[in-house]
């Protein structure tokens, strides 16, 4: 595969290899001594033109445990600055003999017109409102980790649904393993026609969370909407948001995830962010064994 751009062109047998793989670069890096030549002599450069925590420190780390070369290059302190256009900055990139480009960028699409005019491997870090592939295959390991399997699972996804390219590259892949997805998001937060993938949406807060397994929370990604907010920060908060009320009506052994940055005390309180039902920041853990497996998983593809 030359590139990884959505969860939509991936089939069960590459995301199970993925996850797979993932299994093993976890127990790599519980090691004492973490790194392995598997990528020794390649070069990898991640292209962010959106903030990031969580996506470029991993894909960092990732990188070098894999022996790779790693170069990061931020859009403030790029020539986009000064009026390079994208593809471009990309070609100059490949021009350096750069093996796999991991980009973020804030227009959907983006990353599949650069994948499309280029040579070199493509990552999506998370384009847009559109998808973030690696979050999703990072997701589906956390899960598996902790339930022991995906499908059948029952997973409800809750906030700003309209806005998260984490819930459209999960419901496209958990769809694929037949877990059963349901969303709740106020009315201006939900695609229109989103039933047409094949997830239940849910009319109220017990209805999402009292049959879940695993609950998924979302912030109100405000970078991605007009100024006026509706509903308010602090009716999102009442009528959406996790608290320790909310979670006695859901099973004791539900899994609370969240992509991050929480907006603690709007979407999720700190008490259960905090609790033994949260497994964030494990999914923070499992990225960097996620995206060593997507890296390899590239360079070993023609
Ligand atoms: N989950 C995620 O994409 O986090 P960052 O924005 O910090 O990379």
């Amino acid at each position: 595969k030359k590139d990884f751009i959505s969860t939509q062109d991936l089939t069960r047998e590459q995301i199970d290899y993925i996850l797979n793989q993932a299994m093993s670069f976890r127990e790599i890096n519980q090691r004492e001594v973490k790194k392995i030549p598997t990528l020794k002599g390649r070069t990898i450069v991640n292209l962010f033109f959106e903030a990031s925590t969580r996506t470029r420190t991993s894909f960092e780390i990732a990188g070098k445990r894999l022996g790779a070369d790693v170069i990061n290059i931020s859009s403030s302190t790029s020539s986009t600055q000064k009026g390079e256009t994208l593809m471009d900055t990309v070609k100059n990139i490949e021009a350096m003999a750069s093996d796999i480009i991991v980009i973020r960028h804030s227009y959907s699409g983006s990353v599949k017109f650069v994948s499309d005019n280029t040579d070199a491997h493509i990552v999506n870090a998370g384009d847009g409102l559109n998808e973030h592939p690696t979050q999703c295959m990072l997701d589906l390991l956390t899960i598996k980790l902790q339930k022991g399997r995906l499908e059948g699972l029952n997973v409800t996804i809750i906030g700003d649904i309209a806005h998260s390219r984490v819930a459209r590259s999960n419901i496209w892949a958990m769809k694929t393993y037949g877990m059963n997805v349901t969303l709740f998001a106020p009315p201006t937060m939900l695609s229109v026609g989103v039933e047409a993938f094949g997830v239940n949406i849910a009319k109220n807060m017990d209805e999402a969370v009292s049959n879940a397994d695993v609950i998924i929370m979302l912030r109100i990604q405000r970078e991605r909407m007009a100024k006026l907010l509706i509903p308010s920060e602090r009716e999102y908060s009442k009528l959406f948001g996790l608290t320790p009320a909310v979670m006695q009506k859901a099973k004791s052994d539900v899994m609370v995830m969240h992509p991050g940055p929480i907006n603690r005390g709007v979407e999720l309180s700190s008490v259960v962010a905090d609790s033994a039902n949260s497994a964030i920041l494990d999914q923070v853990e499992n990225g960097v064994a996620v995206r060593m497996a997507v890296l390899s998983f590239l360079a070993m593809s023609k």
